[in-house]
């Protein structure tokens, strides 16, 4: 093959994918996940996922076994230890309305709340992937929405991007681990990660983990983190998923943040969702 046909040759054969926006999001076709799927194909999703961040499939009637077998296809399964669990699969978590309502109102007055946040960042490595199915949906409303992390970081000023670097921020789910009767401390990230497979620089805040920039004071750390979530809510840089039945959404937990629209009064939504492992970055020293 010439270096000019290689160039043209479509990057995937074995799935169809159409980009959804021009930063983030794609819709994956042509595959049936409730069959085990070839190493080819799989290789081909995640680089759909490194390339567009999250991906989604329609009209995949998947059963919570199928569900878990396609997402250990990308590695380890996490067990979260404070969700709610399937009775029968321990690493399906009930992503449930009902239980996010009992907890939503707790808060910290110092630190900004707001939905936009990443999976098990309060972890020391985070798990890298999540594959969410839709189970019980509204009529109308409980779309999800990601968010292009490396976009958000690429829009910022030089000067700002000159702030950040050295700064880190806490990611801190005390509360909801003392429930369980689990003592972990707070984590701090740096609020620009390296994506370790793109290279990529991203903006990497949990803004539902009562985030605060280490070494600053409250009103410092709340004016730069203000100015990353402004960046969050940037239209631009989002994808805006419209869940039905048998959809499945896929992303990468490192490279994009998400937001859970709770606008459907108090329908019992709930979404299944499977954490992937990462590999471990830091051993225990
Ligand atoms: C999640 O935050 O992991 C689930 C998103 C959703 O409920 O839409």
């Amino acid at each position: 093959m010439s270096a000019a046909q290689e160039q043209t040759k479509p990057s995937h054969t074995h799935i169809g994918v159409k980009p959804l926006q021009p930063h983030i999001g794609a819709e994956i076709s042509g595959v049936d996940l409730r069959q085990p799927i070839s190493d080819a194909v799989r290789d081909e999703i995640k680089k759909a996922i490194l390339q567009y961040k999250v991906v989604f499939f329609r009209d995949q009637d998947l059963s919570p076994e199928q569900h878990a077998a396609f997402a250990e296809r990308f590695g380890p399964l996490y067990t979260h230890p404070n969700t709610t669990r399937d009775p029968k699969i321990a690493s399906i978590h009930k992503i449930s309305a009902v239980d996010f309502s009992k907890y939503e109102k707790l808060g910290d007055p110092t630190a900004i709340n707001a939905g936009f946040h990443t999976d098990t960042s309060w972890r020391l490595v985070p798990t890298w992937g999540a594959v969410l199915r839709a189970v019980n949906l509204p009529e109308v409303g409980g779309d999800t929405v990601w968010v292009d992390g490396a976009a958000a970081y690429n829009h910022l000023s030089d000067d700002f991007k000159k702030r950040l670097e050295g700064l880190h921020v806490t990611h801190d789910f005390r509360d909801a681990l003392n429930r369980q009767g689990l003592d972990y401390p707070i984590v701090a990230h740096p609020i620009v990660k390296t994506h370790r497979e793109t290279s990529e620089k991203i903006l990497w805040v949990n803004f539902t983990q009562k985030p605060h920039i280490i070494g600053l004071d409250i009103a410092e750390s709340k004016a730069i983190l203000s100015q990353i979530l402004d960046e969050y809510r940037r239209p631009e840089i989002q994808v805006r998923f419209s869940w039905r039945p048998g959809s499945i959404a896929f992303w990468d937990n490192r490279a994009a943040v998400h937001y859970a629209v709770r606008n459907y009064g108090d329908f019992p939504r709930v979404l299944d969702r499977i954490l992937i492992q990462d590999e471990r970055q830091y051993a225990d020293i």
